[in-house]
């Protein structure tokens, strides 16, 4: 990042543009646009570069905030209006949807029913705007001033100079009108639907407002900054089609094969392109090529598409990325602190248990992954946990999809566990239909816990499972017994104080300097990790029968984390100068503790190896 003159960083995409802006500058080729007298009046060195990503990020450089008149870039947002008016059947039904490959203003209309090839030369466009004024009448260019609104995300006016002087010369859209009115294409009376068109021509905008309306449709119909849906999804798929095909006119087959991404052009010197999903870009120079498209503007969305690799057809293999791990129970297990004897016959029988971490948007392609990914470990799998929380959405196809895997899974015999669904996640509604008794729990942690009870409740009792309600754990059914005879256990235990401490209570604080080792015998603690004065993660949780604080012994050093009572609790603690003194007079029992210690401090850090493994994939 590098600095403005007031000390500012530039985001390095600025940078980037404005190298892109340096060099398309020099491109002094083309005219301004004639034809329509006002519009002479532009500067032709104007020029400048936007792009708005559908997380409503702006990049703008140069002119980006210079107004102009939309023109023809108007036409595929007065086409949706029209669909969301009048409908998709009926629309189709005055205005095709068939690139012409002729020129914006040529005279392209379907043998016999004189419907015009399509909305975006003007003989469509014309008919278009002529249905908008017919369903909403006079209001019509009020409301059609809102619905670009909506799209740019602030309130727009026109440009009376451009519109008159359009109204004023425009004989040829004129005589295209009466055309169509005479194949019954528009309904009389004609000037009113025209009036209607000029208008919209004549809305000012500028190259942030472009890339904005591109970033909506890019968006879903959605505007990224004020979350105001502007067109629905299925109306933004037919305009961003029309846009593809027929776009950019007799140079559409061409923009297609160079940029590849759906784009409408304006004789004012406007073009807005849109990478559906991600972004909108706008260009603005007024210097137009003999198809009536800004040289410049194309130019830099050439070398845009080129460099960022935006292409429609160059699309980013997502499915991939959407399983962002994979694992067992084996090798990753809940943050629950169990007694060594229940971790080691987890990391036994945990592999029948598998555990996919899904993220992103679920669509076709990611379920097919997530599908495939899923089978080829069914057959080894007793249960499958899938961990949904960092899914973004999931599209209709997907949720069924899912529910589809789902049901086969469990019609198969397999438990299915989902982690982290929140509830108005599309995929709820499938699920809870589709998978009963399929278990949901609100987190990867809980369910890796739930899964890892059930596996162990099969199991002989051991500490884990010790009903608190018999009172604590005698320190003979303790782990840290295990190697020790009935005399050396009893030895032990004269070093030992019992202590209880209440739920809620904090046994000691990060930073404190450590002065127990702790055997849990009775309750649970969890280790907090506190992120303000009252907010703390939770990074694990200790169960009766383990021991914890244990690092103290190794390393003499503070505390590195809270530990808090989650109940009642009791605990056999072995202070600092007892440990000292247990190895003076009794070397062999200490070398015994000392070995268990190794062995919790080595199980610990294996288990934290594989969850990072299991998170890099
Ligand atoms: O119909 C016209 O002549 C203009 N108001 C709009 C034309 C236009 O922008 C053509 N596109 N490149």
């Amino acid at each position: 990042m590098t600095q403005t003159p007031n000390g500012a960083s530039v985001a390095p995409l600025i940078e980037i543009l404005e190298v892109i802006w340096d060099r398309h500058r020099q491109d002094r080729s083309g005219e301004v646009a004639t034809y329509i007298p006002e519009l002479a009046k532009a500067n032709p060195e104007w020029f400048g570069i936007c792009i708005a990503t559908v997380d409503g990020a702006v990049y703008g450089v140069g002119d980006s905030d210079q107004a102009f008149t939309i023109q023809s870039i108007s036409k595929p947002f007065a086409y949706g209006m029209a669909l969301e008016h009048r409908g998709p059947k009926a629309m189709r039904a005055r205005v095709s949807v068939e690139p012409s490959g002729e020129a914006f203003n040529s005279i392209s209309l379907e043998q016999g029913t004189g419907r015009p090839l399509n909305p975006m030369i003007n003989a469509g466009a014309i008919a278009v705007s002529s249905m908008v004024r017919t369903s909403l009448g006079d209001s019509a260019f009020d409301k059609m001033l809102a619905w670009f609104g909506t799209f740019a995300g602030r309130t727009l006016s026109i440009d009376d100079a451009v519109y008159r002087s359009e109204s004023a010369t425009g004989h040829r859209n004129r005589a295209i009108a009466h055309l169509l009115r005479n194949f019954g294409v528009v309904a009389d009376p004609v000037e009113a639907g025209l009036d209607l068109y000029f208008r919209q021509c004549s809305i000012l905008v500028n190259c942030r407002d472009l890339a904005i309306l591109g970033a909506t449709l890019a968006n879903r119909g959605t505007n990224p900054s004020t979350g105001k849906r502007a067109l629905a999804p299925d109306h933004v798929d037919d305009v961003l089609s029309v846009m593809t095909t027929c776009g950019m006119y007799n140079y559409a087959g061409q923009w297609l094969h160079e940029v590849g991404l759906p784009a409408k052009s304006g004789v004012a010197g406007g073009i807005l392109a849109v990478l559906p999903g991600r972004m909108g870009i706008g260009v603005f120079s007024p210097r137009l090529d003999a198809q009536g498209n800004s040289v410049r503007g194309i130019g830099v969305c050439k070398e845009l598409s080129d460099r960022f690799r935006l292409h429609l057809f160059d699309a980013p293999r997502s499915g991939r990325a959407a399983v962002r791990s994979q694992s067992t129970l084996a090798r990753r297990q809940s943050t629950r602190v169990r007694p060594e004897s229940d971790a080691a016959r987890l990391r036994d029988i945990g592999a029948a248990s598998h555990i996919l971490e899904l993220q992103g948007d679920l669509g076709f392609a990611t379920m097919e992954v997530i599908q495939r990914r899923t089978c080829a470990c069914a057959s080894r799998a007793d249960a499958v946990v899938f961990d949904i929380s960092r899914v973004d959405s999931a599209d209709e196809t997907a949720a069924e999809f899912f529910g589809t895997l789902v049901s086969h899974l469990v019609g198969s015999g397999k438990r299915v566990v989902f982690a982290g669904l929140p509830p108005k996640n599309p995929l709820c509604r499938h699920i809870v239909s589709r998978c009963t008794p399929t278990a949901i729990y609100p987190s990867l942690d809980a369910a890796l816990e739930a899964c890892e009870e059930s596996l162990l409740s099969g199991l002989p009792i051991s500490a884990a499972t010790h009903d608190s309600s018999c009172g604590p754990i005698p320190l003979s059914r303790l782990d840290v017994a295990q190697g020790l005879d009935a005399a050396a256990l009893a030895k032990l235990q004269g070093y030992l104080r019992q202590e209880h401490f209440p739920a809620g209570q904090c046994l000691f604080k990060k930073g404190d300097g450590a002065q127990h080792i702790y055997f849990l015998t009775g309750g649970t603690v969890s280790v907090r990790l506190y992120t303000g004065p009252s907010t703390f993660q939770r990074l694990a949780t200790f169960l009766a029968g383990s021991v914890f604080g244990e690092m103290a012994v190794v390393d003499r050093g503070r505390r590195s984390s809270d530990i808090w009572a989650e109940t009642d609790v009791t605990c056999l603690t072995l202070s600092l100068d007892d440990y000292d003194r247990l190895g003076a007079e009794h070397p062999g029992i200490k070398f015994r503790l000392l070995e268990y210690l190794i062995r919790i401090l080595s199980s610990r850090l294996r288990k934290a190896n594989e969850q990072i493994a299991a998170l890099s994939g």
